[in-house]
């Protein structure tokens, strides 16, 4: 038995793992489309769009919508809830105040056609 003080223990809980989930198969989505997936705690839209795929966090910054309902094109989703338009590849707002913007995750296209997620 050791009377000596225990190190402090730091207050920030372990961040998990990055891993790649997958998320469905390639052919669940259409062209210029998105879909929200669900990974644990994370809302994730994942939208294929002009050959590629991308993923955005799928709560908009305005007032919390999905932003996987809204249409997709020019590089862009629109969100339905009053028309915001954000960066697929960066999640910035496009012609909106510098600052709001999504979270976006890296995606890629197994051989086998499962898309999958990085989080
Ligand atoms: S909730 Fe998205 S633009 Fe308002």
């Amino acid at each position: 038995m050791s009377d000596s003080p225990q190190a402090p223990t730091s207050a920030t809980p372990p961040t998990p793992p990055i891993e790649w989930h997958p998320v469905g198969s390639a052919a669940d989505w259409k062209d210029d489309s998105g879909k929200r997936v669900q990974i644990g705690a994370r809302r994730i839209g994942i939208y294929k769009h002009a050959g590629g795929w991308y993923a955005l966090k799928d709560v908009c910054p305005h007032a919390g919508v999905p932003l996987a309902q809204g249409p997709v094109f020019e590089g862009t989703v629109m969100c339905v809830g009053h028309g915001w338009r954000f960066s697929l590849t960066s999640g910035e707002w496009v012609g909106g105040s510098p600052g709001y913007k999504v979270a976006t995750y890296p995606v890629r296209l197994r051989d086998d056609g499962v898309v999958e997620v990085q989080v």
